[in-house]
């Protein structure tokens, strides 16, 4: 079931996001070689929890920290450790914030120093993915829009789409109806509606869209030839005539 939110529940989740926002805006001052990912982790907690907060997926489904960071080839999950940041990394940060029972939802990468053409091209053409697709998000049009506007822009700029994960809605839990894929064709899927509040995040990568599990732990995700992927997410409202971002500025 897809939930419209109210204006109360609206307001909630703006919160939320601003948080979120400003959550990534402190954890980038702090993205350099030399700093343990738990580091990051710490300062997000803490930030969290000083603005009336909660780190959202700090416990979800048994996830044992309040961030992701995630690595060159990791994909999304990957747990904060005494893993230090190099040069030449990329770095994808994804956090979710809840105030009173409302969350949001968002993700960046991050370039540490320098990295090759291509490495730099796949981070910036990812972020620019996600903005495709939020381009065509207003009430009365359908997900597969989204959905195909960001996969043609992956392929038109030679990267490949993660199919098993998803965006999705986002309120009461972090993860709602609807999904929403980074591919698919257009005209296809639900119609968005006034008042519902979705996750949109293509993780795109430089090689194969074949993705796995590792034996490192139960979460990581990375792809299956090693080559790296970015991920960029925003929560946003969407509105009659297009969609507000709840987790920018
Ligand atoms: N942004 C992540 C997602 O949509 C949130 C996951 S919470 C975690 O998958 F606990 F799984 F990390
Ligand atoms: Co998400």
């Amino acid at each position: 079931m897809i939930n419209i939110k109210s204006e109360r529940e609206i307001k909630l989740m703006k919160y939320a996001g601003h948080i979120n926002y400003l959550t990534h805006e402190e954890i980038k001052k702090h993205i350099r070689p030399g700093v343990r990912t738990e580091q990051l982790d710490k300062i997000a907690h803490d930030f969290i929890i000083k603005n009336d907060c909660v780190p959202s997926c700090l416990n979800y489904e048994g996830y044992p920290k309040s961030i992701c960071v995630s690595i060159n080839d990791e994909v999304v999950h990957g747990i904060p450790s005494k893993r230090k940041i190099k040069e030449h990394d990329i770095v994808s940060i994804d956090l979710c914030v809840g105030y009173k029972g409302y969350h949001s939802d968002s993700a960046r990468t991050y370039i540490v120093g320098k990295v090759d053409k291509e490495v730099e091209d796949l981070v910036e053409n990812t972020k620019k993915a996600l903005y495709e697709g939020l381009s065509k998000v207003k009430s009365g049009v359908k997900i597969g829009d989204v959905s195909h506007a960001i996969e043609s822009y992956a392929h038109n700029h030679g990267l490949s789409v993660v199919e098993e994960l998803v965006g999705h809605g986002v309120g009461t839990s972090i993860h709602e109806d609807p999904d929403v894929p980074n591919f698919g064709p257009a005209g296809k899927g639900q119609v968005l509606k006034e008042g519902m509040t979705i996750a949109i995040e293509p993780m795109l990568n430089l090689g194969s869209k074949e993705i796995c599990m590792t034996d490192q732990d139960d979460w990581v995700i990375v792809t299956e030839d090693g080559s790296p992927s970015a991920h960029f997410e925003h929560t946003i409202l969407v509105t009659k005539d297009g969609y507000e971002i709840l987790t920018g500025e």
